[in-house]
Formats: C-alpha cells, sequence, structure tokens
C-alpha cells in the first residue's frame, strides 16, 4: 500500500469517527438507540459503549448481526423492537444529498429502515465523500431469493439496470442477515426518490429498497477539519 492511501484512508477513519462522536454526544441516560451498521456507525457502537463502560445507562436495538456482535463486545445491554421504540436511531449512509438517503452498501436496509424508522429522531453519520449535489448512487434492493428474475426484470423496465450483488470470500451472491438476495440497481440520477421508493416497494418479492427518503432528522458530516451538523 502507498503511503499516499494509507493516508488517506486513515484521513477518511477519521472523518467517519468524528461524525460517529458528535451524533453519540445527543445520547442520554435512560435512552433506547437505534445502533447502525457498516464501518461509520461501528465508531458510533463503539464509542457508545466506552460510554457504558463509565456509567451511561442505555439499551441498544441493533439494526444487523454485525451490529448485534459489536454491541454485545462493548456490553452494551440490547433490547428488541417488540420490548422499546428507540429514542435515536444513529446509521450511516452511502450517499446522502438533501435530505434523501441511499444506504444498504452492507446489505442490512430492511432492518436499518425498521429500526431507524421506528425511532424518534434519526441521526445520519458520513464522511465529507458521502455527501451529493444528486442522488446517484445504485439503489441496493432486498429480494426474496424466488423473486430475483420477475424483480429483476420490473427494476429493467424501470429504467434500471440491476445487478446481482456478488460475494467477497464465498463463491455466489450475497445472502443478507435475512436469507434473501440483494440486487443493486443504477437508476442514474434519481429525480424523485420518494416515487421510486414507493415503486419498487410495490413490486411482489420486493422487502426493502435503499432509498430512505424524509426519514433523516440530522446529517452529522465528518471533514478534515471537524463536523458540520445540518439538520433536514
Ligand atoms: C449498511 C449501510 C451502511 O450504513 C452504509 O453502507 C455506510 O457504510 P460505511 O459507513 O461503512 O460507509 O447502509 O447496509
Amino acid at each position: 500500500m502507498t503511503e499516499d492511501r494509507t493516508n488517506t484512508e486513515d484521513a477518511v477513519r477519521a472523518q467517519k469517527r468524528r461524525a460517529a462522536e458528535s451524533a453519540v454526544e445527543a445520547v442520554s441516560d435512560g435512552m433506547v438507540v437505534g445502533l447502525g451498521s457498516g464501518s461509520t456507525a461501528a465508531h458510533a457502537i463503539r464509542e457508545l459503549g466506552q460510554r457504558v463502560d463509565s456509567g451511561l445507562d442505555i439499551e441498544g436495538i441493533p439494526t444487523s448481526y454485525q451490529a448485534r456482535e459489536l454491541a454485545a463486545e462493548h456490553s452494551i445491554p440490547l433490547t428488541t423492537l417488540d420490548e422499546a421504540t428507540p429514542d435515536i436511531a444513529i446509521d450511516g449512509a452511502d450517499q446522502v444529498s438533501g435530505a434523501a438517503l441511499v444506504k444498504g452498501g452492507g446489505a442490512a436496509h430492511a432492518r436499518e429502515k425498521l429500526v431507524d424508522g421506528a425511532a424518534d429522531r434519526l441521526l445520519v453519520v458520513v464522511d465529507q465523500r458521502k455527501e451529493s449535489a444528486e442522488l446517484d448512487h445504485p439503489v441496493p434492493v432486498e429480494v426474496l431469493p424466488d423473486a430475483r428474475r420477475p424483480v429483476t426484470r420490473s427494476l429493467r423496465e424501470l429504467g434500471g439496470d440491476p445487478v446481482l450483488r456478488d460475494a467477497e470470500r464465498k463463491s455466489g451472491p450475497v445472502v443478507t442477515d435475512n436469507g434473501n438476495l440483494v440486487v443493486d440497481c443504477d437508476f442514474g440520477v434519481v429525480e424523485t426518490p420518494a416515487d421510486l421508493g414507493a415503486t419498487i416497494d410495490a413490486l411482489p418479492g420486493v422487502l426493502a429498497h435503499g432509498l430512505f427518503v424524509e426519514m433523516a432528522d440530522e446529517i452529522h458530516v465528518g471533514a478534515a477539519d471537524g463536523v458540520r451538523v445540518r439538520e433536514c
């Protein structure tokens, strides 16, 4: 690895950590916290773990296998949506444009939508590369395995370019925490994410897509010189 690349990776990691730490400031005693997935949300879980260690009294609701394992490793008490409603959720995103997000880079967007959507407030944590003037990141769509071909056909008819997500270090496709497949669909620039999201939601066999529209309350953007917090 070249020194430049190491420097860049270190810089991005620091931006993610800053954004996560900024969002964690909003967590206080007695709160139920939705624990997001991905490398930026992981910084928030680790920070919450340290605060729990120092006496912070919270319960977490994980959005994925990864989040649950990390929370357990850091002795964060866990609960479920059956027992509690999250006061706040802290989660990452693959792209942020205004109040719209694309999520699902970790294939956890179905449970993320469930937990983030149930929370009174959703705080999104990203490094500055994730902010974009236009929403044009491919949209992850989780589908029942039997629905893969019909949904792929429908996504193409909607003007998208759907690609089944392949696993890394495993032959074949990614299988989600829910036992389903993920199709990443490039639509170019998405002008009306709420409309596109509603259309994808209506396709039989779709569990969830990665368009999160009007769900975020605050975006915490980690930059080289600090954190910008934007209210949505
Ligand atoms: C997982 C997600 C993640 O929050 C998103 O992919 C961002 O991940 P990272 O913080 O590692 O860039 O939606 O499904």
